[in-house]
């Protein structure tokens, strides 16, 4: 199979093959996902073998109308309506109760309930809409490798297993939707993103549960490197923690005889002295700039460069950081400058 690439106004045709049971890979502001129409499961199958995505792991529905949500759950709580009302375009994905039977098991798992978000990008709200159907929309990478932020990094990954792209430019965000739980009694984060625990809250007026701080992502597992290991570059990436010193990240790059890539704020790039070996990467000046440009980066050293060292600045985990840290701590596998 050929995969095409289609710009904003050959929206008619991606729309077309959605319609037609085919794989399409759409623009979001966060990451760009890989959509299939919901309702047709063997379009849907075929997302999980594109991405080599186990077939136990639900898949987000990405709708361009509210409307399209209440046909499928249960109705919706006073809660969800403000959320929707204040997030909506935008990286809160919700998960609802389903009413029976509304979307078939290969969508969601098996689950009785199901994810659903409403992006903010113009496209592919058109896309969906002309499509007439909502559409599954996991990251559009094979399952394993950083989320992919520019149409590029699709199509390095999904080449020939997939109909289209919909190229739109590379994504603002950089990383994943925050996904917050809404079939529970106290709301609950499952998956920190661009809307924090504080933003859903002051909305709401009442507790939400941050799962992260619950089951302890500050334990090493016994396997580092194993347990926790998504959005995985081939190289080994190493934390450099906030109290670190970078000097001895320089001296460390100094002593081996290999090309090392450098991931770190523009201050901490001005204030050392690196090796000639170094290959240091801006990720900008503050927590934004640093999650938009991660997966990017991580990339950028697999696929041009081949490293097998990185050392990526870490950071306290608040507001948008907190997502940044949780992707970082993945694609480390947990480790870190000070396990040298
Ligand atoms: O920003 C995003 O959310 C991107 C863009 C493309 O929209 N999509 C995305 O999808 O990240 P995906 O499939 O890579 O991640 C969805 C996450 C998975 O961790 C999945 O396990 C979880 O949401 N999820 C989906 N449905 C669920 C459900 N019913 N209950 C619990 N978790 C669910
Ligand atoms: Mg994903």
């Amino acid at each position: 199979m050929k995969t095409l690439l289609l710009t904003g106004s050959q929206l008619a045709t991606a729309a077309k093959l959605i319609q037609q049971g085919e794989l399409v890979a759409f623009p979001t502001e966060t990451v760009y996902g890989l959509g299939a129409d919901a309702t047709n499961v063997a379009a849907v199958k075929k997302v999980y073998q594109a991405k080599g995505r186990p077939s136990d792991n639900p898949l987000i529905v990405t709708v361009s109308k509210v409307s399209m949500v209440e046909k499928y759950v249960q109705p919706l709580s006073t809660d969800a309506k403000k959320l929707i009302d204040q997030f909506w375009p935008g990286s809160l994905t919700m998960i609802f109760k389903l009413k029976p039977n509304a979307l078939s098991k290969t969508v969601t798992g098996g689950l009785t309930t199901a994810a659903f978000r409403f992006p903010n990008n113009q496209l592919t709200l058109d896309l969906i809409t002309q499509a007439g159907v909502p559409i599954v929309g996991p990251s559009a990478n094979t399952s394993g490798k950083p989320s992919p932020t520019t149409a590029q990094h699709v199509y390095h990954d999904l080449n020939g297993k997939i109909a289209a792209i919909v190229d739109d430019g590379p994504t603002t965000v950089g990383v994943e939707s925050t996904v917050l739980d809404m079939s529970v009694d106290t709301p609950s984060i499952l998956r920190p993103g661009a809307v924090t625990k504080e933003d859903i809250e002051a909305v709401i007026h009442r507790p939400v549960v941050d799962e992260l701080h619950h089951v302890g992502m500050s334990q090493t597992p016994k396997a580092p490197g194993m347990k926790y290991k998504h959005y995985a570059p081939d190289a080994q990436v190493y934390i450099v923690d906030p109290d670190d010193d970078w000097q001895a990240v320089a001296n460390w790059i100094a002593a081996h005889d290999q090309p090392v890539g450098v991931m770190a704020f523009d201050d901490v790039i001005k204030t050392i002295n690196w090796p000639q070996n170094a290959d240091v990467i801006s990720i900008g000046t503050d927590a934004k700039t640093a999650a938009h440009d991660l997966f990017a980066e991580l990339r950028d050293f697999d696929n041009h460069k081949q490293y097998k060292v990185v050392f990526a600045q870490g950071l306290k985990p608040t507001g948008i950081a907190e997502a940044y840290m949780n992707r970082l701590n993945k694609s480390a596998g947990q480790m870190h400058f000070k396990q040298l």
